[in-house]
């Protein structure tokens, strides 16, 4: 959608994601959401929509999203900072702002409730608690004094999220629906998070028809957000395979997989699968991190072992999207089948190092 149609007089919004996603994400709200990217970084992109409504909570690769009051990019590390927190909340236009609040997330029944969340990365001169107080000292006198303070599912959240010299601050449109999708019943240890897994697929480029592959599939999370995408694109046709060599993993993939219709959910060796040689479009998978399997040498017999295998059911230029820790092993991997790499991101997943690829099979 083109740009021009963004009107101005709406409130900005802004999403996090897991840090390196940021990109991903703001290709999700350019392209299927028609909106206007104005900043992104450190899990925060900034954006603008030419229509603001529910719609905007179908966002499935950001975590949260939140309409802005303000933002910064030259927050003091020292106590300097309050008074500028305190001084830019209390000239946010709060009333405007939850007007288009309560218009997307509606109020809930009985006495309405609020709560401050204030969160910080980085080191400063100032507690997160000093924080959240200039936040509240600027908020004086929005909520009306019959609205009460109340942590859990309060009707309307606000948050200031502080990360070395940026800060942003607005309210929180999403709740745990967002990112805790209704499919993903069962768990596994490692489960990965639904907004990565939707990451995966958008790079991952399916078409309608396509065969699309997860051998190590977990709880299935991967295979549900393709399924998902196909959904909302109105394939019929899409074809998922997955398997795991876990028994409780293929239960737990069963169960939450059971509305997609899965033509292949088997409990296998990804090493040795039984599956057709150029039989498979996509392979989107994300095998176990070394601190899951144990010595890093196993790790490195697994990938090169699973990659060969992949290269086999591989269609020709066929494509593999990949997420690891360490990005070592893979590599190593990779270098025999002679892939061409199409795209990589560093990633930060629950405070830990990851590495997402994209990979094309050679088309001879
Ligand atoms: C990081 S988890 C995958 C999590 C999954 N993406 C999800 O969302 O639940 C890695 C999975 O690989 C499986 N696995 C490890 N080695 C395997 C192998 N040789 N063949 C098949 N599955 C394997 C494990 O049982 C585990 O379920």
């Amino acid at each position: 959608m083109p740009s021009h149609r963004i009107d101005r007089s709406l409130p900005a919004c802004y999403a996090m994601v897991h840090r390196g996603l940021e990109e991903i994400a703001a290709d999700e709200i350019t392209r299927d959401f028609g909106g206007e990217v104005k900043k992104s970084g450190r899990g925060i992109v900034a954006f603008r929509l030419p229509e603001l409504d529910r719609e905007l909570l179908r966002l499935r690769t950001v975590e949260d999203v939140f309409l802005l009051a303000w933002g910064s990019d030259e927050l003091p590390y020292t106590s300097e900072a309050l008074e500028r927190i305190e001084q830019w909340t209390r000239k946010a236009p709060w009333q405007d702002l939850l007007r288009w609040h309560h218009a997307i997330h509606p109020k809930p029944a009985g006495k309405p409730t609020y709560w401050l969340v204030a969160q910080m990365a980085g080191q400063h001169g100032y507690r997160r608690i000093d924080a959240r107080r200039a936040l509240a000292r600027g908020l004086a006198g929005v909520f009306p004094s019959r609205w009460r303070m109340a942590e859990a599912n309060a009707a309307v959240e606000v948050w200031l999220t502080i990360q070395g010299t940026q800060a942003v601050c607005g309210l929180r449109l999403s709740d745990r629906t967002m990112r805790h999708r209704p499919y993903k019943r069962e768990h596994v240890p490692a489960s990965l998070r639904p907004t990565v897994a939707a990451a995966i697929v958008r790079l991952a480029g399916t078409g309608p028809g396509m065969v699309v592959l997860d051998s190590m599939m977990g709880a299935g999370t991967i295979l549900a957000e393709q399924a998902e995408w196909a959904r909302e694109r109105g394939w019929p046709d899409l074809h998922l395979w997955g398997g795991d060599r876990d028994r409780f993993a293929v239960q737990a993939a069963l169960i939450n997989l059971r509305r997609f219709r899965p033509e292949i959910l088997a409990r296998w060796d990804s090493c040795q699968l039984p599956l057709p040689t150029n039989s498979v479009d996509r392979v989107l998978c994300n095998p176990p991190y070394g601190r899951q399997l144990g010595t890093e040498e196993n790790l490195h017999d697994l990938y090169r072992r699973a990659v060969h295998e992949w290269n086999r059911v591989l269609k020709p230029a066929g494509r593999a999207v990949l997420l690891v820790g360490d990005p070592r092993p893979l590599l190593d991997a990779i270098r025999p089948v002679g892939w061409s790499a199409q795209r990589q991101y560093r990633l930060r997943l629950l405070g830990l190092p990851a590495f997402l690829s994209v990979w094309r099979k050679r088309d001879d």
